[in-house]
């Protein structure tokens, strides 16, 4: 159909094959191709299941001697797409706005491993999708940061949040990765406040938060602790009820044994989500719990797939689709979520 929206991957790593498969299930949305850089299986795989694939500069050597057709010139993608999801590592999807989407007047969204000037907006649908409405650049904010703007968000619309405190339980690298660490130690931030909460900031600029972070040997997934400072008075039960019915989050339950991410991937994957993924952000049930003003909450964000619905979304918004509410029902249901 004609009046789909096009749309170019330019990165075909962790997120950026995710969001292809995102938006060929999307009534509204076409995929015009994905960008080849380095020869890999993620780019033989692309071209086995008919993607098309358009050369990074540079690498049209390296992708043809390697058997890799291209469906075009990567002049040619731009030129072909009412936006760009640039999925590159940081600095680049800054880099390539300067060279290459700028010039072009293409629209871009961007990574939450850019700084926050990549976009005009730093985008979590359900906090700021308006303020995406009709933009030319933005910026989906990073993993941690999207299911830490989840919560708060809701949590701050009901009840109001004086102050909140988060400790931030990293995973190492992703599972692929075979580069990073650690693989034997616990690596605290000492630069405090660490970048997530100033980068929560970015959505919720009036939400009074200080993050602490440490990595720690694992691949699967990162953890938070959560400490708020309520405004209103709430119980444990209205907490939970809150966050049930929020958007994108799920509440996952102890008594059934929930009670690591080791379980909550293997959850995911016995509720059929491709590759495993758990794009909620999973609050334990019997994390929650108030003390006077004080709340107290855990939660575990799956890193590779949790920003995957938000860039659909920031894809909507960009194009002028005011319907929050119905952009994110759309995404949800095309992705299996509740
Ligand atoms: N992975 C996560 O947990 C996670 C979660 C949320 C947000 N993010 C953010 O998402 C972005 C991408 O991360 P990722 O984990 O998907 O990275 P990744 O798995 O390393 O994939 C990056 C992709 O971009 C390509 N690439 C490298 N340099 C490029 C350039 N200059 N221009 C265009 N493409 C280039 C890579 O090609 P080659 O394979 O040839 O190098 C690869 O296909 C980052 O901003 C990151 O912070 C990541």
């Amino acid at each position: 159909m004609d009046n789909k929206i096009k749309i170019g991957i330019v990165g075909f790593g962790t997120i950026g094959k995710r969001i292809a498969d995102a938006v060929q299930l999307q009534n509204d949305m076409e995929l015009v191709g994905v960008t080849g850089r380095t020869y890999n299986y993620r780019i033989q795989l692309a071209k086995d299941k008919g993607i098309k694939i358009y050369p990074f500069p540079g690498y049209e050597d390296e992708l043809a001697q390697n058997g890799i057709q291209f469906a075009g010139t990567f002049d040619d993608l731009l030129d072909n797409v009412d936006i760009i999801v640039d999925c590159s590592p940081k600095p680049y999807g800054k880099e390539n706005k300067e060279k290459y989407y700028l010039p072009k007047g293409v629209k871009a969204i961007f990574q939450g491993g850019e700084k926050s000037d990549a976009g005009e907006v730093s985008f979590v649908a359900q906090c700021n999708y308006n303020e995406a409405l009709n933009k030319n650049y933005v910026r989906v904010v990073s993993c941690n940061t999207t299911g830490l703007s989840r919560t708060l968000n809701a949590i701050d619309k009901l009840y109001g949040i004086k102050k909140c405190q988060a400790m931030l339980v990293r995973r190492g690298t992703d599972p692929h990765d075979v580069k990073k660490g650690p693989l034997d130690a616990v690596v605290p931030t000492l630069k405090l406040p660490s970048h997530h909460g100033p980068d929560v900031q970015t959505v919720m600029p009036n939400l009074d938060i200080f993050t602490t972070a440490i990595i720690v040997p694992t691949t699967i997934m990162h953890m938070h602790s959560v400490n708020v400072q309520l405004q209103n008075p709430a119980s444990k039960e209205e907490v939970l009820e809150l966050l049930k019915n929020t958007q994108r989050v799920r509440i996952v339950r102890n008594a059934e044994k929930v009670n690591s991410t080791a379980a909550i991937m293997e959850l995911a994957k016995d509720l059929g989500y491709k590759r495993g993924d758990m794009m909620d952000i999973c609050v334990w049930d019997d994390s929650v719990n108030v003390y006077g003003n004080e709340l107290y909450f855990m939660q575990a964000v799956h890193q590779e797939s949790d920003v995957v619905p938000e860039n659909i979304d920031a894809i909507r918004a960009m194009m002028g689709f005011q319907d929050k509410e119905f952009s994110m029902r759309m995404t949800n249901q095309s992705l299996g979520l509740k």
